[in-house]
């Protein structure tokens, strides 16, 4: 065996060169072009076994590897039993929404046995983004991270860490999770919720049958990890910690951030956070764990405690069992507030002004909603209802025939124009007794329509119909600058004048906390159809969404590029 330890000094330190280098080679040598089978694979958790749709067999899915400014090929072949399709969450995809993904959004599903090769055209994003499938709950299992490395030459803002470790959360069903997608779709009601949380799909030491593949993050003493952090569970915003050591956040959603320590953090379903981990402990064994954070009065959720080990190397004899970090409460709402109100955009580094002029005013409520139950069937909603949700009323109701498509080719009757820009009705949002017959929502397809360059300003204002609860909201196409957060009604006169103008996060999805309002902001640039919605998987199934078609602008470079010659049909 080839030993490094009996050589002169002189060779190891030359093989020690060799290796840095040759490690700085591979990174800064990624592939343009990646193959995706999306196939069912078998897969045993929770001492049972069951077939879940992958991608290349894997769960999580492979991770794909790009440098600012890139732009790659993907190609998707579906090799599974139903209609998926895919989506490259955080990629901005400058005139490109043709291969962006969400089903009947902007385009028809891959049917099995066909293949559609997706660009991916990166800009500005820097960080760790993910992909995930954007039909149905295929995301469930078929999810994966996406690292940007800076353009060769630049450095990161921070110390470079000595390496980077993926932490996926994600959200295991024994069960079938597109039987279970079906079942509560028919039936009106909410979906059972998850049997274990993960950390890169495995659940950890507190689950049956599942110790002995904890995920680990082998480390040692005085050294700095890079943790590229995705929450890719379907529908729960997520606390986590490492015992006894701080995190350091330094980019949230592909964009690097003021560097922010804290003992725990808080990500919502489609967040993605780059993470400094010092390792300044006393080598050992800590637990990092996750578990949810909801809000809803009467909400059911997973509220199981998912455990990856941090094992120093060195010579020790690692504790019998170690104490599982605290965490705050399940709705400790101040907790996860005082945390996403202090992330802070990098402006000195990525100078990227605020717009000041808004030429586009939207507020919109969030919802959770409820529709009558037809005569002879019963309803497992609330009070025999079924279970809906809305944007300013608006209960969105997916087309049969994708709306880029509809758009492009002026096709008529697939959606409407005219989303309303302000509530419908006024009436105290957050309130604890509201008037049942705010319940219903309409169910259309309506759009906003924007023109190129507006400067949009979206207050998102959450609601106590039904059951209020914290909502992440996710834009495609575009990242945004979180101007401002508050708890109760937007004050349309008041709480403009304490937004942050100066340094705010610029993110693509944003928690809009229970009983309160967040304000975003955007230059609509990007010419094509853009979707927007609540990344909880069973708000955007019940239709807490809406599409933004951003029109043309008047030079070459500022319009929508016909699409590929093999997009699917449906
Ligand atoms: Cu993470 Cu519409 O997506
Ligand atoms: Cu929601």
């Amino acid at each position: 065996m080839f030993s490094f330890k009996n050589m002169p000094l002189g060779k190891k330190l030359f093989l020690q060169i060799l290796c840095c280098f040759s490690l700085i080679g591979i990174s800064s040598q990624t592939p343009s072009h990646y193959s995706f089978d999306v196939r069912e694979t078998q897969y045993r958790r929770l001492c049972s076994t069951k077939s879940i749709l992958t991608v290349n067999g894997k769960f999580p899915g492979p991770t794909i590897r790009v440098h600012k400014g890139d732009t790659i090929f993907v190609d998707v072949y579906n090799k599974g039993n139903y209609n998926i399709t895919l989506h490259w969450h955080g990629v901005k995809q400058i005139r490109n929404p043709w291969t962006d993904g969400p089903a009947y959004i902007t385009q028809c599903p891959i049917q099995p046995g066909k293949k559609f090769r997706q660009k991916l055209v990166f800009s500005t994003e820097e960080g760790t983004i993910w992909w995930h499938a954007h039909s149905d709950w295929a995301r469930a299992t078929v999810h994966g991270a996406i690292y940007v490395y800076p353009t060769n030459n630049t450095p990161y803002p921070f110390p470079k860490p000595h390496a980077e470790i993926p932490i996926i959360f994600g959200e295991w069903w024994m069960s079938d999770v597109n039987r279970l997608f079906t079942e509560f779709m028919e039936t009106g009601g909410s979906p059972n919720v998850s049997d274990a949380l993960t950390i890169n799909g495995q659940p950890g030491d507190l689950f049956p049958c599942s110790m002995s593949e904890t995920f680990k993050l082998n480390v040692e003493q005085g050294k700095t990890y890079h943790l590229r952090v995705v929450n890719a569970a379907m529908n729960l915003i997520l606390f986590f910690t490492v015992s006894q050591h701080n995190l350091t956040v330094v980019g949230a959603d592909g964009m690097y951030t003021k560097q922010l320590t804290r003992d725990f953090l808080c990500i919502s379903p489609g967040q993605t956070m780059d993470v400094l981990l010092h390792a300044n402990q006393k080598p050992s064994h800590y637990y990092l764990a996750a578990r949810a954070y909801s809000t809803g009065v009467g909400v059911a959720f997973d509220n199981t405690t998912t455990t990856a080990r941090v094992e120093y190397s060195g010579n020790y004899t690692p504790p019998s069992s170690s104490s599982l970090p605290s965490l705050p409460n399940f709705n400790d709402t101040q907790a996860a507030f005082d945390f996403i109100t202090s992330l802070r955009g990098l402006h000195e580094r990525y100078p990227r002004p605020v717009p000041i002029n808004i030429t586009t005013q939207i507020v919109t409520t969030i919802s959770i909603n409820t529709l009558p139950c037809p005569n002879g069937k019963t309803c497992l909603g609330p009070n025999g209802t079924i279970f809906s949700a809305s944007m300013n009323n608006i209960s969105f109701q997916t087309p049969n025939v994708d709306i880029l498509k509809a758009y492009y080719y002026h096709i008529n009757g697939v959606y409407k124009k005219g989303f309303p820009r302000f509530p419908p009705f006024l009436f105290n949002f957050t309130g604890d007794f509201l008037p049942l017959t705010l319940n219903v929502p309409k169910e259309r397809t309506k759009v906003n329509v924007l023109n190129y360059g507006a400067t949009v300003e979206i207050v998102f204002q959450g609601t106590n119909v039904v059951s209020g609860i914290d909502h992440p909201m996710h834009l495609h196409g575009f990242s945004f600058h979180v101007v401002g957060y508050g708890i109760g009604n937007f004050n349309r006169s008041k709480d403009p004048m304490k937004y942050n103008l100066v340094d705010p996060p610029f993110l693509n999805t944003v928690i809009v906390p229970v009983n309160g309002w967040t304000a975003i902001r955007f230059v609509a640039t990007n010419p094509g159809v853009w979707f927007m919605h609540c990344h909880l998987e069973r708000h955007q199934a019940w239709g807490m969404e809406t599409v933004f078609i951003v029109k043309n602008g008047k030079n070459a470079n500022e319009t929508l590029p016909p699409p590929p010659p093999d997009m699917p049909q449906c």
